[in-house]
């Protein structure tokens, strides 16, 4: 397999706004994180990727540009941007910006002239058509609840907008389109930034006739309808050519609907497209069907059958990317794993595990590292994000679908916010984000889980991050090595090994509290631990695992 410096990074997601704020207005900011780049040199990741940091009206945090080429102001200005990128530099790290171009903001330059009139120089820089037997054009939904289209009186028209009424879409078939989007990008590469992470990035190429789809639980189709249209490869393969061949990048694209068959195109080794793809599929497997508003929880066979699927499918022909969480998920130690005192520790620790001893570049999402949990959201009031507010108002005081109670619960397992309540440094007022009032509320378990004392401590979640970026950085079976699935049955244990050569490892992760018994292989009887969340026993043919044991052992 061919070795590349992407394949044998570590990436860390950092989310500006909640990350750490500078100048305490509660809002986390540029200079907060160039303030923090030891903490991340620390750490040992080599990239970082930045949420968008352009200028923006906030509709959705930043995922609604209104120019490319400018900083938000609560995150700073383009001095404090160099500054930040020169530090992350210095420190041996990569910088990856967010790229949305799927749509820009309706406050864009581009979408204000789109919307004067059909002769426009810009309207066909949108998505445009006409109502359908009085109605809206199709019956797509929008991500963040209701029709994706949105009337506009001027012209007596609809325009399309996959996600909010703020993001219209842009009309990558017009070559203009992409014509400034390449062109923006370059500038981009020009300052010194390595790579993109493109949001959305599937769902960038409509049929002609956008026809309609299946409907979900509020009757609207999916957003994902139009996820790997007809000249999706096509735009990639330009961009390709005209951007990225002109530095050394990395690329990852966000493909929400992408297929196994899919992404083997969008990141296929010969490099025409991307590196890497975000594929979503283990991120829906406690999911409704297509409704992510439940509490359920997972069957691990479930996850194990994914994952795996991806492993092999990709093996020698493309690359995966490795995540539990991001900008857009709860926190995956509330999810899969026990966020209670007893279980923090071992449970984030068989996670980061389970995950990091994968191939693929694994991705970390800020607090992660410590095991950052779920907040205890009391009411509708306490959500900042569009699409948690959207969907309890349309599916419980419009449609009925779901009573307040039930939807809090679901809110308080999926919305995007538990993501998002800021970085929690140390146990001092506001967790040590801010000395102003923060955006959003600070989970109140910082007191007990922050940076400061788990940097101090070599038992914590944290040092166990560091050992394992190590150990990848050490070890080229980690990064390379042919992974297979064992006891894909068992309800409880997630183990598989990986194989390079003549090396070989077996990873062993209890995704439960109830100890369990497992039989190790032979070959691995007379082997070392490579790393492990609770003091090791010898091995023996037969051992029991304790609540959320985890550990790695080499051949
Ligand atoms: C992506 C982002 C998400 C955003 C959406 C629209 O899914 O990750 O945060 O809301 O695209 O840009």
């Amino acid at each position: 397999m061919d070795k590349r410096w992407w394949k044998e990074s570590i990436v860390y997601q950092i989310y500006p706004r909640s990350f750490k704020d500078s100048d305490g207005d509660g809002i986390g900011d540029l200079n907060g994180i160039t303030e923090k780049m030891d903490y991340l040199e620390k750490l040992g990741i080599n990239v970082l990727w930045l949420s968008p940091v352009y200028k923006s009206p906030n509709d959705d945090n930043g995922y609604d540009i209104s120019d490319y080429q400018d900083i938000m102001d609560e995150f700073g200005t383009m001095e404090d941007f160099d500054k930040m990128l020169s530090s992350a530099h210095e420190h041996g790290i990569k910088l990856v910006m967010d790229l949305v171009v799927n749509h820009t903001s309706d406050e864009h330059p581009w979408f204000i002239e789109s919307r004067k009139s059909l002769e426009n120089p810009y309207r066909d820089y949108y998505i445009w058509r006409p109502a359908k037997d009085g109605k809206e054009p199709n019956n797509w939904g929008s991500c963040f609840s209701g029709s994706a289209w949105q009337y506009d009186e001027k012209t007596d028209m609809y325009y399309l907008h996959l996600f909010s009424k703020k993001q219209p879409d842009l009309n990558w078939d017009n070559p203009k389109v992409r014509q400034e989007v390449f062109d923006m990008m370059n500038w981009w590469l020009d300052k010194g930034v390595d790579g993109f992470r493109m949001d959305v990035i599937s769902l960038i190429s409509k049929k002609p006739d956008l026809p309609d789809g299946p409907a979900g639980i509020n009757g609207y189709a999916s957003f994902n309808e139009p996820a790997n249209g007809p000249h999706v490869h096509e735009y990639l393969q330009e961009m390709r050519e005209k951007v990225l061949n002109n530095a050394d990048t990395i690329t990852v694209g966000e493909c929400s609907g992408v297929t196994l068959e899919e992404a083997k195109k969008y990141a296929r080794s010969d490099e025409k497209e991307l590196n890497m793809v975000f594929q979503f599929e283990h991120m829906h497997v406690d999911a409704d069907g297509s409704n992510k508003w439940t509490d359920k929880k997972m069957d691990l066979r479930d996850l194990k059958e994914i994952l795996t699927r991806w492993q092999k499918g990709l093996e020698d022909i493309a690359w995966n990317s490795l995540f539990w969480e991001n900008h857009d998920q709860p926190r995956s130690i509330s999810r899969f794993g026990n966020d209670s005192k007893e279980y923090h520790n071992v449970s984030a620790k068989m996670l980061a595990t389970c995950l990091h001893m994968m191939q693929g570049t694994p991705y970390v999402y800020q607090g992660q590292e410590l095991g950052m949990t779920n907040a205890p959201f009391m009411s509708v009031k306490d959500f900042r994000d569009l699409d948690s507010i959207n969907a309890y108002y349309e599916l419980v005081e419009e449609q009925k679908v779901f009573t307040s109670e039930e939807m809090m619960r679901y809110l308080r397992a999926k919305s995007r916010d538990n993501a998002r309540t800021p970085f929690q440094w140390d146990d001092s007022e506001n967790a040590g984000f801010t000395t102003g009032t923060p955006w959003i509320m600070v989970n109140p378990n910082y007191t007990e889980i922050n940076a400061k004392d788990q940097l101090g401590d070599p038992d914590s979640v944290f040092c166990y991050y560091q050992k394992l970026i190590k150990l990848r950085k050490e070890k080229d079976i980690i990064v390379y090595g042919n992974y297979d699935l064992l006891l894909p049955d068992s309800k409880e244990i997630y183990a598989y090994t990986r194989t390079l050569g003549e090396e070989k490892l077996l990873v062993v992760c209890n995704f439960y509290e109830k100890e369990t018994e497992i039989e190790i292989p032979e070959e691995f009887r007379c082997g070392g631990y490579l790393i492990s969340n609770y003091e090791t026993k010898p091995v023996r043919e037969k051992m029991t695992l304790r609540p959320y044991e985890s550990f790695v052992i080499e051949k």
